[in-house]
């Protein structure tokens, strides 16, 4: 039925039948995603659960009892500005200037959001008209794409390609942008690139000179860059991070995405925010307040309270060591079965290569893995068999590209030391299915 014919009348006793919209069949909204097939209930019931991206282990007591007090208020549990609280946008300000570099306006350069997608999702919506392209480098974050095609913009792919062959010199730094292929992207219809660093799920922290030369591309011509940096505190190895609105003439053209969840260990919170010059924020205000209107208001106060404490109770640090271990943890244990990954410099996920395992060709798959890339096979058969789920990297890549990814699971190593081991101990049991 064609989205502007008249409802058929409902016959006796027949569920009625409505329309879709035509936006629902955009941006893979409505096939069975990645996070659906790879569910709990699809896995072995003990399986440990290395595949989400979400920690199993609670955000910091100071900021939880943040949101206890919070709750105790009256004005804690009612609107808040659709701008943010003043407390957090306060917060932010006094966290993010010195590392923008410049004092920002808590009234025009700072918004909060309902979680980073939100935030991401408001901006499309302000930015985009029907048919301007956005460039994604893959493997994306799957959320971006509907997020775009829902607001009638068209994602155009540029893959960051991994090393032909991984081996131990091998890391996260490897994954590169042909910038030829980024310059041959860019068509009059591109309004935006969307950089990601550090880089979820490669684990990639952007060196000042790929994002230099992305800036270039951006000044000349004349885009809006959205920076995703939702995972700015999770940096390892002294890797520096290099906010590209840092790089000259690129804060009037850049949206900093930020997210607590990640900073604080609370996904489920949704607390994220923008930071961008007003000219952006302006307009992505206006398109947020009717979309949400606010964020929920006791964690925003509690986002605060993280933000004001955290560097005074080393809490920085302290959870870049946590991270350190748990990621050296699980890496060691890939070294001891002798499968190669790509080292991460930053984020919490790390790539692993699979091409080596072997899989029985009669294994009973189900129906939603069959036609998928070859990581669908494996991240299936190792849940089933090991009872660790990751998650197939090719979901993060047009089909044209989904060659480039399928040879690799992302693990999430967001999980407590004990998890870890026993992950890396069920691991160990890969060997028997690899080849020489
Ligand atoms: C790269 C990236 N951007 C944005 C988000 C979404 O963040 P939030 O949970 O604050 O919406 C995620 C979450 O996994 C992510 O990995």
């Amino acid at each position: 039925m064609s989205t502007n014919q008249k409802q058929a009348p409902v016959a006796n006793g027949a569920a009625p039948q409505f329309a879709l919209s035509s936006r629902m069949s955009t941006g893979r909204a409505m096939s069975q995603d990645v996070w659906s097939i790879f569910n709990a209930a699809n896995l072995p019931a003990d399986c440990i659960n290395l595949g989400q991206g979400y920690m199993n282990f609670p955000p910091p007591q100071w900021v939880k009892e943040a949101a206890d007090e919070a709750l105790n208020t009256v004005a804690g549990n009612h609107y808040s500005h659709p701008k943010g609280r003043l407390r957090l946008r306060e917060a932010l300000r006094d966290h993010y200037s010195p590392l923008f570099g410049r004092t920002l306006d808590i009234e025009n350069e700072i918004l909060v959001s309902s979680g980073a997608n939100e935030g991401q999702y408001s901006a499309w919506v302000a930015w985009l008209e029907p048919g301007d392209e956005v460039i994604l480098f893959e493997p994306y974050f799957d959320q971006y794409l509907p997020s775009i095609t829902f607001n009638h913009g068209v994602p155009v792919y540029v893959p960051l390609h991994p090393p032909a062959v991984l081996d131990k010199n091998q890391t996260s730094d490897d994954w590169k942008i042909d910038f030829e292929e980024l310059r041959r992207a860019v068509t009059p219809r591109t309004k935006m690139i969307v950089v990601n660093t550090p880089h979820n799920p490669v684990g990639k922290v952007f060196s000042q000179e790929e994002l230099q030369k992305i800036a270039d591309v951006a000044i000349e011509h004349n885009l809006i860059v959205m920076s995703d940096e939702v995972y700015d505190g999770l940096l390892f190895d002294d890797k520096p991070h290099v906010r590209i609105a840092n790089l000259p003439g690129m804060w009037d053209r850049t949206i900093t995405v930020g997210s607590a969840g990640k900073s604080f260990a609370c996904t489920g919170w949704r607390v994220g925010w923008l930071i961008g010059p007003k000219s952006l924020i302006g307009p992505t205000l206006a398109a947020q307040t009717r979309i949400v209107f606010c964020t929920n208001s006791p964690l925003q106060e509690a986002a605060a309270a993280g933000l004001e404490q955290a560097t005074k109770r080393g809490y920085w640090k302290q959870q870049i060591d946590e991270y350190t271990e748990r990621r050296d943890v699980l890496m060691k244990y890939f070294d001891e079965i002798g499968l190669q990954y790509s080292l991460p410099y930053g984020s919490y996920f790390v790539l692993v290569d699979i091409s080596k395992v072997q899989i029985p060709e009669d294994y009973p798959f189900p129906e939603t893995i069959k036609g998928r890339g070859k990581d669908f096979y494996a991240g299936w058969f190792l849940a089933q068999e090991l009872r660790v789920s990751s998650i197939p990297v090719s979901e993060f890549y047009c089909d044209e590209h989904m060659n480039i990814g399928e040879r690799f699971l992302r693990f999430a190593f967001c999980k407590d030391l004990d998890t870890l081991h026993k992950a890396g101990e069920r691991l160990r049991g890969i060997t028997k299915f690899m080849g020489q």
